[in-house]
């Protein structure tokens, strides 16, 4: 089984992206073969910096290495090494109608927005579809927002091999369920767009300050509190304590007595405590980048091959070759 998926170099890795994408690929390396991508040419529908561009890339190699992306187990590449995948997107634009794009609910609500929009944006989905049928993927671990995305891969791929004959893998996404919708600072959705983010790798003062700063009631410390489960602190506590740990706290909350600025120093010194190791990692990992650009080459070598096969037979399918 193939398992193929990309991130977006975008910005600092949060909580959110960590137990919605980034944990979840990572247990996934165990059950197939793992191609994981740095979507870095999907990046330049809405980056504009170069030097942005290149610092987030590395920063996500950085991340995921660091939270346990095994390069022995998972074949780890960005997504421009593989120029191959560009051509493909061209082959199946000319099989995708108008309509399946304009439907696209992730354009659409850009366009609602405000946001000025280009034509990669509008095309976005064709390159996903090309990222995905290029390594004859067969499933896709995305989050809900991404299902649409992957209901257009299989349209174009059922299209290419009606006017074409049999070419391309149908591939399956493979959607994390709503657990995985981790809230932010504020109880929205944690979203870098909402600047309510908690980091995995920052600035240890800065990164206390913000949890000491969550905004709680104004119930005092010794009144029951019937909704604990309800309370943000508990719920990222889960995520980042250990059971009995979390359970312990919130049952102290219910009962009356735990103070929320003891809960919020518990819930920080968790979450520190939780990323430690994977800290220590990523400033070795930073300290030796030859070992990850060497991991990068090595996963664009092995991608960039299969690319090609796949290529070929898409090519020689539709006359040009
Ligand atoms: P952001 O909303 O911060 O811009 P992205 O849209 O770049 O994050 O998301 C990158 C990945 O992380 C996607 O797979 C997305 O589903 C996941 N993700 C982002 N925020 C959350 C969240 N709060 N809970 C769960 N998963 C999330
Ligand atoms: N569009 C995805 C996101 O923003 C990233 C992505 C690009 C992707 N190509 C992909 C995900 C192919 C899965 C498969 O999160």
């Amino acid at each position: 089984m193939r398992i193929l998926s990309g991130i977006q170099p975008s910005g600092a890795l949060h909580l959110g992206n960590y137990f919605g994408m980034m944990q979840p690929a990572i247990a996934l390396q165990e059950k197939g073969e793992a191609f994981y991508f740095i979507a870095d040419y999907h990046s330049m529908t809405s980056l504009f910096d170069a030097q942005e561009r290149r610092k987030n890339s590395l920063d996500v190699a950085l991340d995921f290495l660091a939270c346990g992306l095994d390069p022995k187990k998972s074949v780890f590449f960005r997504q421009s090494d593989v120029p191959e995948v560009t051509e493909l997107a061209w082959m199946l634009s000319t099989l995708t109608p108008m309509s399946l794009l304009e439907k696209c609910t992730s354009y659409k609500d850009k366009v609602a927005k405000g946001i000025p929009v280009n034509h990669g944006l509008f095309a976005y989905p064709v390159l996903m579809a090309a990222d995905i049928l290029i390594y004859d993927s067969n499933v896709v671990p995305v989050g809900q927002d991404q299902k649409q995305h992957v209901e257009v891969t299989r349209d174009i791929a059922i299209k290419f091999n009606e006017a074409y004959g049999e070419t391309f893998i149908i591939p399956e996404p493979q959607i994390r369920g709503e657990t995985a919708k981790v809230p932010g600072l504020d109880g929205e959705k944690m979203s870098k767009s909402y600047g309510n983010t908690l980091e995995i790798f920052g600035d240890e003062k800065t990164l206390r300050k913000k949890v000491m700063g969550i905004k709680m009631d104004s119930r005092t410390p010794t009144e029951p509190k019937p909704d604990a489960d309800k309370n943000l602190a508990i719920q990222l506590l889960k995520l980042v304590a250990p059971t009995e740990d979390a359970a312990d706290f919130e049952n102290r909350l219910r009962a009356g007595g735990l103070g929320y600025g003891d809960l919020k120093k518990q819930l920080f010194e968790s979450y520190w405590t939780h990323f430690a190791a994977a800290r220590q990692k990523r400033a070795e990992l930073a300290a030796n980048l030859d070992y990850v650009n060497g991991v990068l080459a090595e996963g664009a070598t092995k991608a960039r091959t299969l690319a090609q096969t796949v290529l070929k037979r898409a090519r020689r399918a539709s006359g040009l070759e």
